[in-house]
């Protein structure tokens, strides 16, 4: 069984509360229940993490090396500034899928950078939850061939 790991970053704890005119009424829970359903009816093994530290994402990546297959990476805003989170995907050898609820392409200009884009093996933005069941379908394909 292909292994996934679901990573998330800074503030997605708070989603469903968290400015829902952006990122919809969906919690974070909600959303680990719809990937871990999907995954069985899908034959993954996933894992689901969230941190508000970039070192602890960073921890994360580092630990998937050789273990997961893939892994589907909300930064939030750590999207936008971190070349460490950049590097540490670089180093990992594992596939990223990188993926916003938001289209951050159509908010504020400092959201259209992407240390993470150019070291994923694409992106998947604006789709709200969904989103990440589009990005675990992408994921399968790439490994499927
Ligand atoms: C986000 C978009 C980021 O710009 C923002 O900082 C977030 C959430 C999204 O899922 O739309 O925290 O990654």
């Amino acid at each position: 069984m292909p292994s996934l790991l679901i990573l998330n970053g800074p503030n997605l704890n708070l989603l469903g509360t968290r400015q829902p005119e952006v990122y919809g009424s969906t919690t974070l829970q909600d959303i680990e229940d719809m990937c871990r359903s999907h995954a069985a009816k899908t034959g993954w093994t996933v894992d689901f993490l969230q941190s508000n530290h970039e070192g602890a994402l960073i921890d994360a990546i580092h630990q998937a090396r050789g273990v997961k297959d893939g892994i589907i990476f909300n930064a939030g805003a750590y999207t936008h500034t971190s070349v460490a989170l950049m590097d540490a995907i670089s180093s990992a050898e594992v596939p990223v899928v990188e993926l916003h609820l938001s289209n951050i392409h159509a908010r504020e200009a400092f959201r259209h950078k992407s240390f993470i884009a150019p070291v994923a093996v694409g992106q998947i933005c604006g789709f709200g939850a969904h989103g990440y069941i589009l990005a675990m379908d992408a994921m399968r394909a790439r490994i499927d061939g």
